[in-house]
């Protein structure tokens, strides 16, 4: 009896290889096994607008894939987009059973488990699916919450849950196995966002200089209700050649307006985090991974904006002047402290990358 399970795991592991070159796409991994359940082609969906994983996988099996099994990431999706819909390449290539793990969140694709039974194909969902549901989180989310980007925050701290030391240094906390990692994670992402004070001390450039080249650049976004950013910052320095937005106050000054805008940083004022979040929405902005700091942090999550918090924990301590990880809120009553799902956890070099979902 094949393991299914295993295949799919493979699957998925196929399907990161097109992390931060097919969102907003989900990322698709499929395995085609022939009659006797060996791997006769592998396959994911590798840039936006190209072939689906299933084809993908389909090509390489050829003839051996009839009669055979495919075991995918998502639910084949059942409709004419930029690719014919899978459901018809995966009944043409004679596979008898199709595996999935994810149902497809997007009305206009979802369908491609009926379609496949009527057919005559046997279908069998939901094999890894929370591993499924985690990969894809953003691309679930454009469906949960399609008022705002599906917000993650990304945090580096001491062992004391410090993000800074005393004189506001956070350069470095974690080491280079993490730093790397966080370009590796920018990649994926529609958009980076910082917090005003984290933008004047440590002057980022917020771009993406890992091993790969997002297809499109992340927006950069400095969230700051008063505007008080000196123009002379690497972000709106290079605003003309690399897209920037600063999310401001509705109560900003027509001075610091003007100063923002004529870096061709792109304004938006807003009456609250979550006005700044939709405005982002609408301007196409499906994901933003926020790099602190402790201050933006803590308002997101006063307000139940964060989807996912990636945790750096890097082995040092830096004390009760260090710069908390969350800042200004208040916080609740332990019994009614909302309990999130740990969905990764490993070795980032010296450092510990914990991967943490709400819900
Ligand atoms: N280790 C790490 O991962 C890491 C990451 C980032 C930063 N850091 C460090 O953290 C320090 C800065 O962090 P921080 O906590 O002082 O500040 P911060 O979170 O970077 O910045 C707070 C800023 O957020 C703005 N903001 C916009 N909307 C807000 C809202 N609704 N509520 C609250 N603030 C809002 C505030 O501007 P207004 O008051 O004008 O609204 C303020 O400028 C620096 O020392 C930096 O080096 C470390």
């Amino acid at each position: 009896m094949t393991d299914h399970a295993g295949v799919m795991q493979r699957a998925l592991d196929l399907a990161w290889r097109g992390w931060g070159r097919v969102h907003p796409n989900p990322l698709v991994g499929a395995v085609v096994l022939d009659r006797a359940g060996d791997v006769v082609g592998e396959g994911w969906h590798a840039e936006y607008g190209g072939h689906h994983g299933e084809r993908v996988a389909l090509d390489a099996a050829g003839e051996r894939a009839r009669g055979g099994t495919l075991v995918v990431s998502l639910e084949p999706c059942n409709h004419l987009g930029k690719q014919p819909p899978c459901t018809e390449t995966i009944v043409a290539a004679g596979i008898t059973r199709v595996v999935y793990a994810l149902d497809d969140p997007n009305p206009a694709a979802a369908g491609g488990a009926g379609t496949l039974r009527a057919a005559g194909v046997a279908v069998d969902a939901g094999v890894r699916q929370a591993e499924a549901a985690a990969q894809n989180a953003q691309f679930l989310g454009r469906w949960r919450t399609p008022d705002r980007p599906w917000v993650a925050l990304k945090l580096a701290t001491s062992m004391d849950g410090r993000i800074a030391d005393r004189s506001g240094r956070s350069r470095w906390i974690s080491g280079e196995p993490a730093r790397e990692y966080v370009h590796w994670l920018r990649a994926g992402m529609d958009a980076i966002g910082v917090g005003g004070a984290t933008a004047r001390a440590d002057d980022p450039s917020l771009t993406v200089r890992g091993a790969i080249e997002p297809r499109t650049a992340p927006l950069r976004v400095v969230f700051d209700r008063a505007g008080n950013l000196p123009t002379t910052l690497r972000v709106l320095q290079t605003a003309a050649a690399q897209p920037t937005c600063v999310v401001a106050g509705a109560l900003l000054s027509g001075e610091r307006a003007a100063a923002i805008e004529a870096t061709s940083a792109r304004l938006i004022r807003s009456q609250s985090l979550r006005a700044g979040l939709a405005a982002l929405r609408r301007a196409g902005v499906a994901s933003i991974l926020v790099e602190g700091g402790g201050q933006l942090a803590g308002a997101l999550l006063a307000e139940g904006l964060v989807d996912r918090f990636y945790w750096i924990q890097s082995p040092l301590w830096l004390g009760e002047r260090g710069v908390p990880a969350v800042g200004g809120w208040s916080g609740v009553e332990l019994a009614s402290a909302e309990r999130w799902t740990v969905v990764e956890r490993r070795a980032l070099g010296a450092d510990t990358l914990l991967v943490a979902d709400r819900g």
